[in-house]
């Protein structure tokens, strides 16, 4: 029997932005994937968290599966307390996991990079286009700057410095959009008005570079005023639906420094910066009274 663990993230700056060589900002949040693997006669897929898509877990193993050369069938089982709304990293932790959990098997001593770049054959099954961000942060966890590369093995990423710890609210939409689509969609923008799409990038990495530097020096309220911008330009896209306009607009009416979609959107999260554990919870009350559920996560 083998186990491994991958981290669940949330985007600070820069989804979608970041498919087309836009640095991003991600850190990584306390849920985790945690899969199991024992030898079986058949490949199965069992889960105890709500909302996976089995056809493409299964595809996702397998292909994991052919990038290890693994040959015996086994009983694959997700657990763990990352839930699969959307947005949180969840397919990239249960492939980080699923590699982990098989180096463990065959007691392989493979370094995160090689568990990255494994885990990253598995996302295809989920993303189509990933741009390794999902990956590398449920392999490493912490506060990255993510540069995607022309090829896996040209993505730059660096830790990076918090000034001091972020509390945050996830708000969750209960829609799920498969990232694959928004990712379609966001190229289909691009194909159709590329200067515009060119300007919407450059005012990206003027929002991620100011980001970066407003998380090392703690600046709360400038960094939550970037959000909201980057928010801005997540909404130009189309990734915005109605969905996360009505959480975004609770959670500011609730006091929130900044709000915005986190991961692919469409629904699935997003992002909530409060002033303190207390405001938290207030921005948490103030979500579910408009009928959506929300949690409170500390990036530090
Ligand atoms: C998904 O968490 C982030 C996206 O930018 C897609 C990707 O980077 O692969 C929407």
């Amino acid at each position: 029997m083998g186990k491994g663990i991958g981290h669940g993230k949330v985007i600070i700056f820069g989804e979608h932005f970041v498919v087309y060589g836009v640095p991003a900002i991600a850190a990584g949040i306390s849920n985790g994937a945690i899969v199991e693997v024992k030898k079986s006669i058949e490949l199965s897929y069992v889960s105890n968290v709500h909302g996976t898509i089995p056809e493409l877990t299964t595809n996702a193993i397998k292909l994991i599966m052919a990038a290890m050369k693994i040959k015996e069938n086994f009983r694959v089982e997700l657990t763990g307390d990352l839930p699969t709304f959307g947005g949180l990293g969840s397919s990239a932790a249960f492939c980080v996991a699923l590699t982990r959990a098989f180096a463990d098997e065959y007691n392989l001593s493979l370094r995160d990079d090689k568990i990255n770049e494994i885990a990253y054959e598995g996302e295809k099954a989920f993303h189509g286009n990933p741009s390794g961000i999902d990956n590398t942060m449920a392999t490493y966890g912490g506060a990255m700057r993510f540069i995607r590369g022309k090829n896996p093995q040209e993505n730059k990423f660096e830790k990076i410095k918090l000034g001091i710890p972020l509390h945050c609210v996830i708000g969750i939409t209960g829609i799920s959009s498969p990232t694959a689509k928004m990712v379609e969609g966001v190229m289909k923008y691009k194909e159709e008005d590329s200067d515009q799409f060119q300007n919407l990038c450059d005012e990206a990495g003027e929002i991620i570079a100011r980001g970066e530097k407003a998380l090392a020096t703690g600046d709360l309220k400038l960094l939550g005023e970037l959000m909201n911008e980057n928010q801005q330009l997540l909404n130009a896209l189309g990734v915005s639906i109605e969905q996360n306009e009505a959480i975004i607009e609770s959670a500011l009416g609730a006091g929130a420094l900044g709000a915005k979609v986190t991961g692919g959107g469409g629904g699935g999260t997003c992002l909530i910066l409060a002033k303190d554990q207390k405001h938290a919870t207030e921005i948490i009350f103030a979500i579910k009274k408009i009928g959506f559920d929300a949690f409170y996560t500390k990036i530090s």
